[in-house]
């Protein structure tokens, strides 16, 4: 709900609020985020001193630079970073942009060039317009904010339309600005690399600036968009905390600036890092938007917020709450290496265990027997599969298997016949080195006519008959950032144009194929945002499958992004990536605590190990709706020792159902007992679990916990399944 009371605007969802003040009719500030509350006082300012400068001759009694802020703008006595920038023809910076009116309706503003959340089902949300304008240069900016009341989530963004005779530089809008009073907080992000996405780093926030960002063109696995600032005492279970993320997959930036008074700016928004945006006279340019959130119950509260918001108001709604296929991909198995008669072999194996969709990765098109050739030739190689896609996707959906392909389109090979016949096609200066990455170069996709031809090409290939899932790759960053079709002044935009040119082409895909189930990926979780998610409701989590790895790796994507959309694969031992050999056992609860897919060559396992596998796709099968559909929480952190625990508890029918999955990683000689505490479930109730034929009080196993020994050698796990009586 969202009302104005003396000049006091609050936005209440059903459990935070967050509070704004018109300040002397002028200036929009920052009052308050957090539990719900209504507040009846305005900021109560001081003038600090005369390095503070004031903005008003006649009331020199406050400053712009120590008022907490909503939206704040440079050279006007500020010092903070601004979070909008702007330069005119004349080369000046300076604007003035003051409040004017706001406007409350039902709905959200739309966004014609990015994706944004959308309206859950049975859901009704308002929306607070509130206008500013800068009277000298007839500039509008407009703050909007969307209250998802029952979820406890506000999406906001900020748009600046040019009514001026002259068109405007945009050096910077930030989607999201908030001032906090002090900076007694700490924050997490997820900094990593390729195959090592999403550490989980928890830092104080102390003097001075700290930036969170990307400039790689992605959204990138060295960096996640998603962010969160919390209590000092906060922790899984309980505190304030404070949770960001942004709708967009290009580069971004977050920064947490403390100030001389102690109080904090945090903001998010495009990174303004090879960012300019020319808006012209009579035009707009809308930011990509920012979903806020905010819970009482630590960062398992946290979690439940954003993990329900992605399943009903970012996801494409059609897979909302729909189980997800268990897969088989061939790309360990075979890299490039395969026929069409390796290919049904392994469909074939798999169909002892059941698998449910097979995957035909990389390889299948153009002349591509490596990563040196053939990105950007969507046509079937007849070399290897002989009898078309066509006739190797009924073979497999005969044997009651669906099928499925890997697409990389935003990429070209220089060895390649769409870059021999269009080398211009590539972002690239002319003169300059190409600079290449996995030995591929990136399509322009700000160019209409590249987004036309993967369309065409897309179009053709996923309208053959039986495929039902596509894997989107993206495997390099973006380099030679320039577009000869456009003037210099507005070069500083073709990374976002990009991004305009990539959501459209996908838009326009996922609308003509509405039932095809759309994985993303980047060389694994390169761009695990919620940008993609908009189109595609699941992510290859990482390129790194080793279990012991991926329980990190599972355990911080876990805090914003649901456990459904993480794809997690059992595969073949010793690890590729790491040399590890970790039991199947083992590797199964990991995978099984994702969207779980295999793999492996399924042609090369033992007896043994086929009906072991069929076993836990098996239990998967059985407690799918569970793992897919249920609450998620996490009980214990890889990153705090070597002992790791999560579960799942079921809704609906499913209600009363839990799943407790325990890890232990290396064992320790004369390795003492440990005790794990199950919280979330009812104190009151009885939970039978009938493996163990223990009957626990709901009390007894959140206060006294249950016992692990360490009977097996290192990698152990379990999972253990409780049922309310
Ligand atoms: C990326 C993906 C892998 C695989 C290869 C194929 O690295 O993350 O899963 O599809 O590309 O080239």
């Amino acid at each position: 709900m969202i009302y104005v009371k003396k000049n006091i605007i609050h936005l209440n969802t059903d459990k935070t609020s967050y509070i704004m003040e018109i300040f002397k009719g002028k200036y929009l500030l920052h009052l308050y985020y957090g539990e719900k509350t209504q507040i009846n006082h305005g900021y109560e300012y001081e003038d600090f001193n005369s390095f503070s400068p004031n903005p008003d001759k006649d009331d020199i009694t406050y400053s712009l630079d120590t008022l907490p802020q909503e939206v704040s703008f440079g050279q006007i006595g500020d010092f903070r970073s601004p979070s909008v920038e702007i330069e005119f023809k004349d080369g000046s910076k300076v604007t003035n942009f003051l409040y004017d009116s706001y406007k409350i309706y039902e709905g959200k503003p739309s966004n014609e060039h990015l994706p944004t959340s959308h309206i859950g089902p049975n859901e009704s949300v308002e929306t607070i317009e509130i206008k500013l304008v800068d009277s000298l240069k007839a500039l509008e900016l407009y703050l909007y904010y969307t209250v998802f009341e029952s979820k406890d989530t506000i999406a906001v963004s900020k748009k600046i339309v040019n009514l001026g005779s002259e068109e405007i530089y945009l050096d910077n809008l930030a989607s999201l600005s908030m001032d906090f009073h002090e900076f007694a907080y700490d924050y997490i992000h997820f900094p990593g690399s390729w195959v090592r996405e999403r550490d989980f780093e928890r830092c104080s926030v102390t003097r001075g600036t700290h930036v969170v960002d990307s400039k790689r063109g992605s959204s990138s696995h060295n960096q996640n968009p998603a962010m969160i600032i919390l209590d000092k005492k906060a922790d899984e279970f309980s505190g304030h905390v404070y949770g960001f993320n942004l709708i967009y997959s290009g580069s971004f930036k977050n920064q947490i600036e403390t100030s001389s008074y102690n109080q904090m700016r945090f903001s998010m928004g495009i990174n303004p890092y090879n960012f300019r945006k020319k808006v012209a006279s009579n035009s707009n340019f809308h930011s990509p938007e920012a979903i806020v959130m905010f819970s009482s119950g630590g960062i398992n509260g946290l979690s439940s917020i954003s993990h329900s918001f992605v399943n009903d108001n970012i996801i494409p709604s059609n897979f909302r709450n729909a189980h997800r296929p268990i897969l088989i991909n061939n790309w360990e198995a075979t890299y490039f290496d395969f026929n069409e008669e390796k290919i049904l072999e392994i469909a074939k194996a798999s169909k002892e265990f059941e698998t449910e969709l097979f995957v035909l990765d990389d390889g299948w098109f153009g002349i591509r027997n490596s990563d040196k050739s053939g990105l950007g030739d969507w046509f079937v190689n007849k070399e290897k599969l002989p009898s078309g896609i066509e006739n190797i996707g009924k073979k497999i959906n005969d044997l009651g298997i669906n099928f499925g392909i890997w697409v990389e389109p935003e990429m070209v090979s220089p060895d390649s016949d769409l870059y021999r016949k269009h080398p211009d096609w590539c972002f690239h200066v002319d003169g300059r080195n190409r600079t290449e990455a996995r030995n591929q170069l990136l399509l322009n996709l700000s160019l209409p006519e590249v987004c036309d031809y993967l369309y065409d090409s897309l179009e053709k290939i996923f309208s053959t008959e039986g495929i039902s899932y596509v894997k989107w790759d993206y495997n390099r960053n973006m380099t030679e950032i320039y577009s000869k079709n456009i003037p210099a002044d507005m070069q500083g935009e073709v990374g976002f144009n990009y991004y305009k040119g990539l959501y459209g082409l996908l838009d326009r895909l996922v609308t003509r194929f509405p039932n095809i189930l759309f994985e993303s990926c980047s060389g694994g979780g390169g761009r695990f945002d919620l940008g993609m998610l908009k189109y595609m409701p699941q992510t290859w989590t990482s390129d790194n499958t080793d279990a012991l790895a991926r329980l990190n790796i599972q355990y911080s994507t876990s805090i914003f992004y649901p456990v459904v959309a993480m794809g997690s694969h059992i595969s073949d031992v010793p690890n590729h990536q790491t040399g590890r050999s970790v039991p199947l056992k083992f590797r199964a609860d990991v995978a099984m605590s994702g969207n779980l897919g295999l793999e492996l060559d399924s042609t090369k396992i033992d007896e043994k190990s086929k009906v072991e596998i069929k076993e836990y796709l098996d239990f998967y099968k059985e407690n799918r709706e569970i793992i897919q559909n249920g609450a998620f929480y996490r009980i214990r952190s890889p990153y705090d020792g070597n002992i790791t625990s999560w579960m799942f508890k079921g809704r609906g029918e499913k209600e009363g159902e839990v799943l407790v999955f325990i890890f232990r990683g290396y064992k320790k000689a004369n390795m003492p007992k440990h005790r794990i505490k199950i919280p979330y479930l009812d104190d009151e109730s009885l939970y039978l679990d009938k493996d163990k034929k223990c009957m626990y009080s709901g009390s007894e196993l959140r206060n006294y916990g249950i016992t692990i020994d360490h009977s097996s050698g290192d990698f152990q796990s379990e999972i253990i399944k409780l049922k309310e009586q």
